[in-house]
C-alpha cells in the first residue's frame, strides 16, 4: 500500500492514522479541511464501518461534510453538537508554541469556530509545516465582499504598524473570479514573510471593519501529530510538554483510498 503513496501522502496518512487513536466511542469530533484532514476523515470512516466506533462529526466545510457522509461518519452541525470533545485538522504552518497559520484551503472561519468550541485541538501535518516563526506561508484573512477594496487598503495601512517583514496583500482568485468561502466571503492573502508577534497581529487585524477572521490560531492547538514519509510519527503535546515517537503499520482496506478526491 505504501508503494502507491508518495512520501508526502504517506506522511499525511500516518499523521491522520495516529490522530484518530485519540477518538473515543461517543465523542463529538470536529472534522478539519484540506488534504491531510481528508485522510483523517477516511481513517475515522474506517473505524466507524469496521470497528463499530460511534461518533458524530462536525465538518468545517462543505467538502469535508461530503467526504464524511461518503465514508460513513454521521454529520451534525455545530449548533446541534454545541461543544466538541476534539477537533482534528491540518495546518499550513505551526511554530514551537503550536500557534498556527491556517486557511490555505479557504475554510479558516469555520475551522477556527469549530476548533475553539472543542476541549482539544489536534493538528495533523507533515514535517514541512514546522517553522521557527510564522509568516512564510501567506496569512489568509476572510473579508466580506462589500467594500473589499477599501478593507484591503485598510489592511495594508494596518500592516505598516505591525512588526512584519512584508506588507503586500492579494485577493485570492478562483480562475478569473474572486475565491468565495462557504460563508460567501472573500479571502485576502497577506504576504508577511515573518510575523514577529502573531498574537498582536491577530488582535489588530480582527479590529478592521470588513475583516471577519484571520488564519492565525493562537493558543488553540493542544497537540501536533507530525507524520514522516517512512511511517514514523511524532506526537507533541504542548500542555504536558511531552514528545512521543511512534510508527504506523500499514494494514488498510483498499477501498479506503479508492475515491479520495482531495
Ligand atoms: C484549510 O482551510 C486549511 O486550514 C488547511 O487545514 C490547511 O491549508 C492544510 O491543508 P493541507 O492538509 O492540504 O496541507
Amino acid at each position: 500500500m505504501t508503494g502507491e503513496l508518495s512520501p508526502i501522502d504517506t506522511a499525511k496518512f500516518v499523521a491522520a492514522k495516529r490522530a484518530v487513536d485519540f477518538v473515543e466511542d461517543g465523542m463529538k469530533v470536529g472534522l478539519g479541511t484540506g488534504s491531510t484532514a481528508a485522510w483523517m476523515v477516511r481513517c475515522l470512516g474506517e473505524l466507524v464501518r469496521e470497528d463499530g466506533l460511534s461518533v458524530v462529526g462536525v465538518p468545517t466545510s462543505t467538502r469535508t461534510a461530503e467526504l464524511a457522509r461518503k465514508v460513513g461518519v454521521d454529520v451534525v452541525s455545530l449548533d446541534q453538537a454545541k461543544w466538541l470533545d476534539l477537533t482534528i485538522d491540518g495546518a499550513d504552518e505551526f511554530d514551537p508554541d503550536l500557534n498556527l497559520i491556517k486557511g490555505g484551503g479557504g475554510a479558516l472561519l469555520q475551522e477556527k469556530i469549530v476548533a475553539t468550541a472543542s476541549d482539544r485541538m489536534i493538528v495533523i501535518t507533515d514535517a514541512s509545516k514546522r517553522v521557527d516563526s510564522l509568516g512564510a506561508f501567506p496569512l489568509p484573512l476572510e473579508v466580506v465582499p462589500f467594500g473589499w477594496q477599501t478593507t484591503k487598503a485598510l489592511i495594508e495601512e494596518t500592516l505598516a504598524g505591525l512588526d512584519v517583514l512584508g506588507q503586500s496583500c492579494t485577493l485570492r482568485l478562483n480562475g478569473e473570479a474572486p475565491f468565495v468561502t462557504d460563508e460567501g466571503n472573500y479571502i485576502v492573502d497577506l504576504h508577511l514573510h515573518r510575523i514577529a508577534n502573531p498574537r498582536q497581529a491577530s488582535l489588530v487585524l480582527n479590529q478592521i471593519p470588513g475583516v471577519v477572521e484571520n488564519g492565525l490560531f493562537i493558543d488553540i492547538c493542544d497537540v501536533v501529530v507530525i507524520g514522516h514519509g517512512d511511517g514514523r510519527v511524532e506526537v507533541n503535546d504542548i500542555n504536558s510538554g511531552t514528545t512521543e515517537q511512534d510508527r504506523i503499520d500499514f494494514v488498510e482496506s483498499a477501498n479506503m483510498f479508492s475515491d479520495l478526491s482531495e
